[in-house]
């Protein structure tokens, strides 16, 4: 690791391979505002990670824990109060508030930048500034774009180099006048001359900050997640939203998976399931028994990136991408028997936050095991026994992740890497839904889908800061990450259906899930996990024309008989209960609609308004 370069005077020296002069009077501008103690430019290597965990190891914001469990793998626990997201913190700062839209928090940025500057003035005084140059998509391919992250967080550093493609190669790519996406992050937390360090720096304010036209993301306060690792929502999706829309793509919180029959088929879908919501799970499903020769394989598990083009028959079709490298995933109810690919992931170079610690220097967390250990430290350094979780203390964060390598994945799919992506044979969309929402319904064409997702209610999960269990909606699983006005994204939505149909393309099916209806024990009906492979199976069906299902108020669904139950005990009274439409429920849930459409009413689709009141007259009919 190169030793850090120190400040003082401008301009900063720049290693000689970066040949930016932009990039470099940004790094001073930067330096000049927060007032690091050194500057460091990343080169991406292991060496250089290893040295940071190192560091962080000896300053306590990491643990190493024992190689013999995890070999070369790290805890973080954050801050108490710094374990999610913050979507009351998080503004996009369009000129115009209508842009912004009503679902998200707007500033004019004039007056964000002058509310920002004093909080950055000098905030990184006493620590390093790292330049992190990070590319999300495959380095130098066409569909990848480029981003730098100035952070005083070492712990934002190994982290970005896992998430994405991080490192010296970047400057490469970007040359003497490349484009790039400027990010600024800091913890908010200065430190005086001599003062000693926390082990997780933040600061009680915090400001996650998008200018979508000049393309900039300022993060102010916080070192989690997607609050502070700013190739992931900030950029991925918030801003590559908007250029999707200025350039005709998509930029979805979705996973993407490759679905291969025992014959060979293989399939590709996208699917769209709020934070927490089982996207991780999806994507690296087990086949259960009953689905041998069956294979399911990762592209991506929580951000796609999706372009018309033609294949090579010269039939035009959505091709996606997976912009990351890694996957930061939900850690609790992770297991061996609800998803071994993940479990088998986390072997060995992970980078665990907010999980408890073992005797013997492993993790462990809620769910992990049918026991827990006798003993534990939890995720705030806190001694825990299973007593204590039988109070309701836990001994790992709800949100509690792990980062790590998409390469550890044992199921990684031969295309991840592919700049050109895969071709999209369907589009998924599901909520957490305890009630009301049937297991599976098939939208009957592309505006009917397009209606489906934008009205998808989900319950609030531990991703976010907040209560959590309350029913809202999160049109397209997007609610906390589109850039724009969500009527406007309906309605790229819309066009691109409209461009592409027009053009002959073979747009995908587009289908909506429920995998969490509970009974009234308060119990998940549906197995879920590796069994929704069973629901997977009939989507391809319906591709192939092979199965009719029974058509419904909302769209096609199947009936018990339609599906493989093969090495399930699942009764056709279990089925009704997963796929019962309650009409009186449903009338409620389209006052939620009517809800929706009124807070939405600007820019507003007709034919989504057209859409609803044929869906209510079908209700009551
Ligand atoms: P983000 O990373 O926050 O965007 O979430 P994600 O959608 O990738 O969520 P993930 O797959 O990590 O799942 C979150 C939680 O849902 C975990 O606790 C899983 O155990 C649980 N889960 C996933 N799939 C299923 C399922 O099919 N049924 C049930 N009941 N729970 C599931
Ligand atoms: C989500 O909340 O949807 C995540 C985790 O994928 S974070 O990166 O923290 O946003
Ligand atoms: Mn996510």
């Amino acid at each position: 690791m190169n030793e850090p370069i120190m400040k003082g005077v401008a301009p900063i020296n720049a290693p000689s391979y970066v040949k930016h002069q932009k990039l470099i009077d940004w790094v001073t501008e930067i330096c000049a505002l927060t007032q690091p103690d050194s500057v460091y430019w990343c080169d991406g290597s292991e060496e250089e990670y290893d040295h940071l965990c190192a560091k962080m190891v000896e300053s306590g914001t990491l643990k190493k824990l024992n190689p013999a469990k995890r070999k070369n793998s790290y805890l973080a626990c954050s801050d108490p109060s710094d374990v999610a997201r913050v979507e009351d913190r998080t503004y996009i700062c369009s000129a115009n508030k209508e842009d912004a839209g009503p679902t998200n928090n707007w500033m004019n940025p004039t007056e964000m930048r002058s509310t920002l500057q004093p909080l950055f003035a000098g905030s990184m005084k006493g620590r390093t500034l790292y330049v992190v140059p990070f590319s999300m998509g495959p380095l130098g391919s066409p569909i990848a774009h480029i981003g730098v992250e100035l952070s005083d967080s070492p712990y934002v550093v190994i982290n970005m180099r896992v998430m994405t493609r991080m490192g010296k190669g970047v400057f490469e790519v970007l040359g003497s006048d490349g484009p790039f996406v400027p990010c600024v992050h800091t913890v908010g937390k200065p430190l005086a001359a001599g003062e000693k360090d926390v082990a997780w720096p933040c600061n009680a304010t915090k400001y996650i900050v998008h200018y979508p036209e000049t393309r900039e993301i300022w993060s102010y306060g916080s070192g989690y997640g997607g609050n502070a690792l700013l190739g992931k929502k900030c950029f991925a999706l918030r801003i590559a939203s908007t250029m999707g829309r200025d350039q005709g793509w998509l930029a979805e919180h979705m996973l993407i998976l490759g679905v291969t029959s025992p014959e060979g088929k293989k399939y590709h879908v996208a699917a769209a399931f709020p934070s927490a919501c089982g996207k991780t799970n999806f994507a690296m499903l087990i086949p259960p028994q009953g689905f041998e020769g069956w294979k399911v394989t990762t592209i991506g598990d929580d951000i796609a990136w999706i372009k018309p083009r033609n294949d090579k028959t010269g039939q035009k079709r959505l091709f996606a991408i997976n912009p990351e490298a890694g996957y930061f995933g939900v850690a609790p109810g992770t297991n061996t028997l609800t998803n071994a690919n993940c479990m088998a992931s986390l072997n060995e170079n992970v980078i665990f936050t907010n999980v408890a610690l073992t005797d013997d220097g492993d993790v462990w967390w809620e769910g992990m095991t049918d026991k827990a250990p006798d003993h534990l430290i939890d995720w705030q350094g806190k001694d825990w026994s299973p007593a204590d979780g039988i109070n309701g203390r836990k001994a790992s964060h709800p949100n509690a992740r792990f980062t790590v390598a998409a390469t550890n994945n044992p199921v990684i799919d031969p295309e991840w890497n592919n700049p050109d992506g895969v071709a999209i044979d369907a589009f998924i969309f599901g909520g957490r839904r305890s009630t009301t929402v049937p297991l599976v319904t098939e939208a009957r064409n592309w505006i009917e889908g397009v209606y489906m997702a934008a009205t998808m209610g989900s319950e609030t999960t531990a991703a976010a800061a907040g209560q959590q269990g309350i029913v809202r909606r999160d049109p397209f699983a997007m609610l906390p990450f589109a850039g724009y006005n969500m009527s406007d994204y309906f309605q790229h939505w819309l066009d691109m259906g409209k461009k592409l149909s027009a053009e002959g393309a073979n747009l995908p099916s587009i289908f909506c899930v429920n995998w969490f209806r509970k009974d009234d024990g308060g119990k998940f009906v549906w197995p879920g996990y590796g069994e929704n492979m069973r629901v997977l199976a009939w989507m391809l069906e319906r591709l192939e024309g092979k199965s009719k299902g029974q058509e419904n108020i909302f769209g096609t669904t199947p009936s018990h008989a339609d599906l493989n139950w093969s090495g399930l005990d699942f009764t056709a009274e279990q089925f009704n209960k997963v796929t019962s439409i309650d009409k009186s429920a449903w009338q409620d849930e389209m006052k939620l609609h009517d809800q929706l459409f009124e807070q939405l009413s600007y820019h507003l689709p007709k034919e989504l308004v057209d859409t609803k009141k044929a869906l209510e007259a079908r209700l009551v009919g």
